[in-house]
């Protein structure tokens, strides 16, 4: 695995720790699947907004809590639940009802962990955006906002969280906590998709 910056930060060990549970999530969705039909992308959406929303209601309380470490990491402007409602709409269909439990985020580490899954997925998510958009058929031509949500900023944004979490464990944050956060958000992201998962090899 090469390095960023030639030391094992947090970041490295990060994406490190998440990349089998990451693999994992990206073939189950198989978003990318030339031949994704409405009914899976609906399926897929609605998971996803279920998660989104209970991973951020967490995350709004640990905002509450901490409110200086929130706007450092200008929280208000992350948030992304409403984005997958309105892909949703876009393609005539409402969200699920159902969201999974999660853990609880206590603190600024266990925020910065959740947060690394939910913002590193804007990084692919242009790339899905642009699939959905391009694909045929009454599930093309998507805009998918809750993919891209930040548009031109996308790679802005990422790197600022980069900076808050360095500088986070640089002034005592506890990386073992934040990994152990984005794993946990990560595991639970991955068990709550599986049933929304491409069948193995067949057509969706
Ligand atoms: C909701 C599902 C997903 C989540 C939570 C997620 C999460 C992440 C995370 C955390 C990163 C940052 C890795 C790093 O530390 O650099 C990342 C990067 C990336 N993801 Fe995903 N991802 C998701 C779905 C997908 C899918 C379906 C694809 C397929 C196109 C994908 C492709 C990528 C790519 C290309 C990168 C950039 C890797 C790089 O810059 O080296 N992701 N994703």
């Amino acid at each position: 695995m090469p390095r960023d910056d030639g030391c094992a930060d947090v970041l490295t060990t990060l994406r490190a720790a998440t990349a089998a549970e990451h693999g994992q999530v990206e073939s189950t969705l198989a978003l990318m699947d030339p031949q994704l039909s409405r009914e899976r992308l609906v399926a897929v959406l609605r998971r996803l907004h279920g998660f989104w929303a209970a991973a951020e209601a967490g995350l709004q309380g640990w905002a509450q809590r901490e409110p200086a470490d929130a706007a450092a990491v200008q929280w208000d402007r992350r948030r992304r639940a409403h984005l997958f409602a309105a892909d949703l709409r876009a393609l005539g269909a409402g969200p699920g009802a159902d969201a999974p439990e999660l853990p609880a985020v206590e603190d600024t580490d266990q925020a910065l962990g959740r947060m690394y899954v939910l913002e590193g997925s804007t990084l692919g998510g242009t790339v899905i955006a642009r699939h959905l958009a391009g694909l045929p058929g009454p599930g093309g031509g998507l805009a998918g906002a809750a993919f891209a949500p930040y548009g031109g900023e996308t790679g802005a944004m990422w790197h600022a969280y980069r900076r808050v979490a360095r500088a986070h464990v640089a002034a005592g944050g506890d990386a073992g906590r934040v990994v152990g956060a984005a794993r946990g958000t990560f595991a639970a992201l991955a068990a709550w998709c599986a049933p929304v998962g491409a069948s193995p090899g067949g057509p969706a």
